[in-house]
C-alpha cells in the first residue's frame, strides 16, 4: 500500500517534470535570440567592452559619425559623447573576439550631414573603408587604430530628395568581400521610423535590396506607437531580402516604451509572424544600463 502510493507520488513527480520541460522553456524562448543595442551615446552608459561582456546583446552599433557630406563643409567628426577614444578599438576587438561583431551608425539627430551628391557618397565611401574597414589609405586617420569593423548602418533623421545613400549603399556592398581571403562580412543596416513608404533619402537606400538588415524604431513616433503592428507588415512585405529588427526603448520615460510583458504578449509573437523577423533592437546601452531591460526581453527575441 505504502510502495504503491509512493509510486503515484513518484509519477505524478515525473509528470510535473515533463510538464515544465515542454512548458517553461518553450514558452519563454524568442525566435532568434538576437538583440542588436546602440552604444555611444552616454559616456556614463560604461565601456563598449562592458556592454559586449554582458553577454546580452548580439550585436552592437556605435553611434554616431554625425558629420559629413556638403552639411559637414568637407569634415568628418565621431561623436561618441565623450567615451575615451584611446581605448575602443581594443574594445571592439575584444567583442569580435567573444562573437559580437560591431559597426559603425552615421547620421543621427545633429544637422551636419548630407549627401546630395554621387561624389559625396563615394567620398564618404572612401572615408569610411579607409578610416574603420578594410582600407588604409595613407594619411587617413584611424580613430579605432588597426581593429576592422563589421557594418555600417544609416541612422537618417533628415535628408533631401537629392541625398544618395544608394551610391553609398552600392559601394560598401562590393566590398561584401565575404568569402575571399582577409575579407569578411560587411554588414549593411539602416535604423528608420517605423513609418511607411520611407523618407525618400532612405527608401534610396533600402531600395536598392542590398541592406540586410533594418531596425524599425516604434517609440519616440506618434504614428508608429500607434500603428507599428500595420508598419511592420508594410516593411515585411515590401523588402523580402531585408531582415527586420523591432527598434525599443529601454527608457520607461520614453514615448513608445513598451512593457516587456507585452513584448513577450504582443510586439515578439506579432513580429515574428513576418518570415524576415530578425530579433530585437534596443535603444541604447545607457538606458539598459539604468533598467535591465534587455536581460528580460532578450529571452524572447
Ligand atoms: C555643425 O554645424 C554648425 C553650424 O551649422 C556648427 O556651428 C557646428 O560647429 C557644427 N558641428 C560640428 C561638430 O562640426
Ligand atoms: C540592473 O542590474 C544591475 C546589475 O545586476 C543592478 O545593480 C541594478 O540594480 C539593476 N537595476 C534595475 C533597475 O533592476
Amino acid at each position: 500500500m505504502a510502495s504503491s502510493r509512493r509510486l503515484i507520488a513518484a509519477s505524478l513527480l515525473a509528470l510535473t517534470a515533463i510538464f515544465f520541460l515542454l512548458a517553461g522553456p518553450a514558452a519563454a524562448t524568442g525566435k532568434t535570440g538576437q538583440v542588436t543595442v546602440f552604444w555611444g551615446r552616454n559616456k556614463a552608459e560604461g565601456s563598449l567592452r562592458q556592454a559586449c561582456d554582458t553577454g546580452t546583446y548580439t550585436f552592437v552599433i556605435i553611434s554616431f559619425l554625425n558629420v559629413f557630406g556638403h552639411d559637414g563643409h568637407g569634415k568628418y567628426h565621431l561623436d561618441i559623447s565623450g567615451h575615451p577614444i584611446a581605448g575602443v578599438g581594443e574594445d571592439i576587438k575584444h567583442c569580435q573576439y567573444i562573437g559580437i561583431p560591431v559597426s559603425l551608425s552615421i547620421g543621427g539627430f545633429g544637422n551636419n550631414y548630407s549627401l546630395t551628391s554621387k561624389q559625396a557618397a563615394l567620398d564618404l565611401f572612401d572615408y569610411l573603408w579607409n578610416a574603420f574597414l578594410g582600407g588604409g589609405k595613407p594619411g587617413t586617420h584611424r580613430p579605432f587604430g588597426d581593429a576592422w569593423l563589421d557594418g555600417v548602418d544609416l541612422f537618417l533623421e533628415h535628408g533631401t530628395a537629392a541625398d544618395r545613400y544608394d551610391v553609398l549603399a552600392l559601394e560598401l556592398a562590393k566590398h561584401n568581400i565575404r568569402g575571399l581571403a582577409g575579407g569578411k562580412p560587411l554588414h549593411l543596416t539602416a535604423t528608420p521610423r517605423c513609418g511607411f513608404p520611407p523618407a525618400r533619402w532612405v527608401a534610396t537606400a533600402v531600395d536598392t535590396g542590398i541592406l540586410e538588415r533594418v531596425h524599425l524604431r516604434i517609440y519616440d513616433d506618434g504614428d508608429c506607437e500607434a500603428y507599428w503592428h500595420l508598419r511592420w507588415d508594410q516593411w515585411t512585405a515590401a523588402y523580402r531580402a531585408t531582415r527586420f529588427y523591432v527598434g525599443l526603448t529601454a527608457s520607461e520615460m520614453t514615448h513608445g516604451w513598451v512593457h516587456p510583458k507585452n513584448v513577450y504578449y504582443d510586439v515578439a509573437p506579432s513580429a515574428q509572424k513576418a518570415d524576415n523577423y530578425g530579433g530585437l533592437m534596443i535603444w541604447d546601452r545607457y538606458y539598459d544600463k539604468l533598467s535591465n531591460y534587455t536581460s528580460i526581453v532578450k529571452y524572447y527575441a
